[in-house]
């Protein structure tokens, strides 16, 4: 099974997003995802609270879960779904810390800025850190997010370069689009946003399905490793 961690040490990146996109296409892919929000600010537990199907995604609040806790909630669930995503607030704190020794991919995404980029730099500082205390690698990758379709700047190309140089990206990128925003807004999946033609999300689940499927090969060479 898969414990993805989505972190980084800003918040507004696209952590929740990301977790959101994620399980929603997991869902309709067929699968079951246990979500665990660890942010006080809680976007994805309201977002369950409010969401009507409540099949196939269930969100836990961890906002309060001591660390033996968030461990026994994350093994749990690891034991009953084939997938597992926790989304933490966007700092280095001592339960983002404890949550990264049960992960087995890590996702931080980053928008094509420099400062962001100076944060993910933070981040994968302490990746050291954190591999000498599971005593094991953590597969990671940046995610590229917010980014418009259009055309690449200039300035864009030099700050994703930068960032290749620092660390692992994924090929796929979770582009700027409303879809990911309706998510929220309409306390729905990707798939229910299209069924309910509230949004256009034939792009947004493209980037989703890209995107699990790089996460599923990364994880699943780990495992034969
Ligand atoms: N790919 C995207 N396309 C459009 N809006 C996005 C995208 N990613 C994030 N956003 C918007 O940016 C804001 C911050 O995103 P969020 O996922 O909450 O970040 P974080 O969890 O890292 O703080 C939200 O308003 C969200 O709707
Ligand atoms: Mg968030």
């Amino acid at each position: 099974m898969a414990v993805i961690l989505v972190g980084s040490i800003k918040g507004g990146v696209g952590k929740s997003t990301t977790a959101l996109a994620l399980a929603s296409e997991i869902r309709s892919a067929g699968q079951t995802v246990y979500v665990i929000d660890t942010d006080p600010q809680l976007s994805l537990y309201r977002w369950f609270e409010d969401w009507k199907l409540k099949d196939g995604i269930v969100v836990e609040d961890g906002h309060k879960m001591t660390q033996k806790q968030l461990e026994t909630a994350v093994y749990d669930a690891s034991q009953e779904y084939p997938f597992v995503i926790l989304d933490v607030k966007g700092a280095i704190n001592e339960q983002v810390m404890y949550a990264t020794l049960q992960a087995n991919m890590l996702i931080i995404p980053q928008r094509a800025s420099a400062a962001d980029l100076e944060r993910s730099i933070e981040f994968l500082d302490r990746l050291e850190f954190i591999e000498r205390a599971r005593q094991r690698p953590l597969p990671h990758r940046i995610l590229f997010t917010q980014r418009t379709t259009a055309i690449t700047s200039r300035a864009e190309r030099e700050i994703m370069e930068q960032t290749r140089q620092a660390a692992p990206v994924f090929s796929s990128e979770l582009f700027l689009g409303d879809a990911y925003r309706a998510m929220f807004l309409y306390r729905m999946t990707l798939e229910e946003l299209d069924a309910h033609n509230l949004a256009r999300t034939e792009r947004a689940r493209q980037n989703v399905q890209s995107l699990l499927r790089e996460i599923v090969a990364i994880i699943t060479s780990e495992v034969k490793a």
